[in-house]
């Protein structure tokens, strides 16, 4: 019998590739996203895989959808893909800046629903989708997660520091799971030219940033394929079987560029902000 994986956000973009790559790999793969029309083109072109509606950034029905798929039975491949940055601040309907909630918080949520199934699906793997947008957050020092809002909003920054959040829960996930057959990996698949990427401006960086624009103007013009492969290694490569905590770079290659500004205190105030958050939301 096929294994079963599941790719949030696979209708389009990164999501879209790994979840083909994955099929072709031989996966039986469920791609989750919030538009039919996308869901059923993504079907067709990937082949083995099926497509369920959910709007990610609404905290309720992501726990809705992980209680859905626990009752499935095992799963052996959890991608946690969905997130993404915005020139603009949003919040959810929760009342959530949006960054937060949908490279942080949703992909806790989907993974704690489904941690029985991921067990139970060992040798399985958990792949969180990373991004060096880290690097842009950190340059005004490591983030206090007091609040999930730090002040002044600048997208990439902003997505970054939720993504060194997701980053320290994804490490923290892998301490936990370790010897129980769980891999856990993040994996920042690079700059490529994706939906996401399209609704980018130059606001998007802190005003020190903005010269580069040109250079991340062109980073986003790298096919969404080629991204997709770091994601797919840390999700499939038989070199990572008993691996465990590894942050792959874009090149494939294990890293430590973006983990090596967590510490204990930083994990602590993410935990109790995460939390927060979401007793606040659930
Ligand atoms: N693109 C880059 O340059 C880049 C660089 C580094 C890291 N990353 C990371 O890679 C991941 C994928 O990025 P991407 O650029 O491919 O993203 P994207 O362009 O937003 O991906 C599009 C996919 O996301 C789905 N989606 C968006 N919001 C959703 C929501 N609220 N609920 C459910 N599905 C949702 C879309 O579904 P619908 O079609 O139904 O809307 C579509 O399937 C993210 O975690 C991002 O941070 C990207």
């Amino acid at each position: 019998m096929k294994q079963k994986a599941l790719v949030t956000a696979g209708t389009r973009g990164i999501g879209a590739e790994v979840a083909l790559g994955l099929a072709r790999a031989g996966y039986s793969v469920t791609v989750v996203g919030r538009d039919p029309a996308h869901g059923e083109q993504a079907v067709a072109r990937i082949g083995d895989a099926r497509f369920i509606q959910a709007d990610l950034s609404a905290l309720a029905e992501v726990r809705r959808l992980g209680e859905r798929l626990a009752a499935e039975g095992s799963l052996r491949l959890l991608v946690n893909n969905v997130g993404g940055m915005w020139p603009h601040r949003w919040q959810t309907a929760d009342g959530i800046e949006a960054s937060f909630a949908l490279n942080h918080l949703a992909p806790v949520v989907l993974t704690e629903a489904l941690i029985g199934a991921i067990r139970a699906g060992r040798p399985s793997r958990i792949v969180d989708v990373t991004s060096s947008s880290i690097q842009v957050a950190l340059l005004a020092g490591a983030p206090a997660y007091d609040e999930i809002e730090s002040g002044e909003y600048s997208g990439m920054a902003v997505s970054g520091r939720a993504k060194l959040a997701h980053l320290a829960y994804t490490m923290e996930l892998a301490r936990r799971l370790r010897g129980s057959g769980v891999s856990v990996f993040a994996a920042d698949p690079g700059a490529a030219a994706t939906p996401n990427a399209a609704e980018m401006t130059p606001e998007i960086l802190p005003a020190a940033l903005r010269e580069h624009w040109d250079q991340v103007r062109q980073g986003v013009q790298r096919p969404a394929a080629e991204a997709a492969r770091s994601v797919l290694f840390a999700a499939t490569d038989p070199s990572l079987a008993g691996e465990t905590g590894l942050v792959i770079d874009s090149d494939c290659s294990p890293s430590d560029a973006l983990a090596g500004a967590l510490s204990p205190g930083l994990t602590a105030a993410v935990n109790a902000l995460t939390e927060r958050a979401l007793k606040a939301a659930l």
